[in-house]
């Protein structure tokens, strides 16, 4: 069974490549450890993803309001936020190889230990004791995972600055101007779309644990709660809108998506309750999602000065916030394991409509026929305008039908010499492989009825 799910991985990473999803950064250098860029085919998907969440929870509410904030922030906003203090992981090195890892995956170090250095470990594969010196590892430190540079010339102390390892902090930092700009009362929320950096000790498995990944986070700002019922139906209220964007907009099987009640003393420093949404990975269970109640802890630390007044009272007050965060990367990853389907013949994404970088993909039948390439390229210039449409005339139709299931499109679209004669075309179906005919004036509202 792990046999299969590692070949499961390495058949997506490979598809990725092969067809313009993910490659590895910098390869022609040899590659930079754990770096990936999104090819042609990945940037639409991820870009589909984004948009599909920005729609809905930012457009199409209206408590919600959107920011786009720099990367690099003041470091007080790191002090006050206790990232400076608390944002670390337990580092173990391996004191043959001087390997390091993190301590708080007993798994991976039991693996490290077995697989490279060929010793037999017995005990508790997910107790403590193997964090400990008795089975060839440091004993733990706290290694914080901030991302430093300097601003400006000079690489002095008074100079740090770090990259973001949230997006979050800049909704908190930014309250005040949203709400004198947009003078929006309580529950509202701001949400953004942006990069984090955090220098892991143990990246992998593809772009599920990177270095530098995107985030899209939401700080929901809710009144003072009178008691624990006040801040638990927001709770619930994104509890709810997360699993129905899992399900709904990605398309992910919710049965392959589990709720992790994350106990006292495993939470962030900031959260007094947090959910972790776990998917079945190829390579197992872990977190896609995170939903956490972050309480007036972050507001409290960035204002001195009540930041919110009742419109009606008079009062100030710190608002109280809930967090639902979702990484891109993971969002992806997820999909696209979700999406994988092997059938005999062939290989094939099961992307919902609008997820897919392609909408649908345009043939003739022979690239050596004149009118034929002339009526496809009209067929597909008009499409063109309204979406996202491919042009393939190479090789026989059966291949191009395989490069397109692999990358997910839809549709696919061949002008034959029917085409010549009775102005329709074939369209055929990626998950069934069915076809149908379809007049050319009304391809435009065929597809756009599938993207609804
Ligand atoms: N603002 C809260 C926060 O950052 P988190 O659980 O540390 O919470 C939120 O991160 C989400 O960001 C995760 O659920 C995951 O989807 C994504 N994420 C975190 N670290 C990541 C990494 N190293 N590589 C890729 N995605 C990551």
């Amino acid at each position: 069974m792990a046999e299969q799910k590692d070949v499961l991985m390495e058949k997506i990473v490979s598809l990725c490549k092969r067809r313009g999803f993910v490659f590895p950064g910098s390869e022609i250098y040899g590659g930079f450890a754990n770096s990936w860029d999104y090819g042609p085919v990945g940037v639409e998907l991820k870009n589909n993803i984004k948009q599909l969440w920005w729609n809905r929870f930012v457009h199409q509410r209206d408590d919600m309001v959107g920011i786009d904030a720099a990367l690099i922030m003041n470091p007080k906003v790191w002090e006050a936020s206790g990232h400076l203090k608390e944002f670390s992981d337990p580092l173990v090195e391996c004191t043959e190889c001087h390997e390091r890892f993190r301590s708080d995956d007993p798994a991976l170090l039991f693996a490290h230990v077995q697989e490279k250095h060929h010793k037999s470990i017995q005990g508790d594969r997910t107790g403590t004791e193997i964090s400990g010196v008795a089975f060839g590892f440091t004993p733990p430190k706290q290694f914080n995972l901030m991302f430093k540079t300097f601003i400006g010339p000079a690489e002095e102390q008074t100079n740090i600055a770090y990259f973001r390892p949230e997006t979050a902090q800049a909704m908190f930092v930014d309250f005040k101007n949203v709400l004198d700009t947009t003078r929006r009362t309580l529950p509202f929320g701001i949400g953004q779309i942006g990069k984090a950096f955090r220098n892991e000790i143990t990246p992998g498995n593809f772009i599920f644990r990177t270095r530098e990944f995107e985030q899209m986070e939401i700080e929901y700002f809710i009144p003072v709660p009178a008691n624990d019922e006040d801040w638990k139906k927001y709770f619930e209220l994104w509890r709810k809108e997360m699993i129905s964007w899992m399900k709904d907009d990605l398309g992910i099987n919710i049965e392959h998506v589990h709720e992790l009640e994350v106990p006292d003393g495993e939470r962030a420093h900031y959260s007094k309750r947090t959910i972790d949404f776990e998917y079945d990975f190829p390579f197992g269970k872990n977190e896609l999602y995170g939903l956490a109640y972050r309480t007036d802890f972050d507001l409290k630390n960035h204002f001195k000065e009540a930041p919110y007044r009742d419109a009606e009272t008079g009062e100030g007050c710190w608002p109280h916030t809930i967090e639902p965060t979702w990484g891109v990367d993971r969002s992806i990853l997820a999909v696209l394991s979700d999406s994988y389907t092997e059938e005999e013949e062939r290989v094939y994404l099961k992307l919902k409509p609008k997820l897919a970088p392609y909408k649908a993909a345009v043939f003739p039948l022979l690239r050596n026929k004149e009118e034929l390439v002339k009526k496809a390229r009209e067929v597909y210039e008009n499409l063109h305008k309204k979406f996202m449409v491919a042009w393939d005339d190479r090789g026989n139709i059966g291949k191009r039908y395989y490069a397109q299931d692999e990358i997910g499109t839809p549709y696919c679209i061949t002008i034959d010499f029917d085409t010549l004669e009775k102005g329709d075309v074939t369209v055929r179906d990626r998950d069934t492989a069915m076809q149908e005919r379809i007049k050319i004036e009304d391809l435009e509202k065929f597809i756009a009825s599938k993207l609804e």
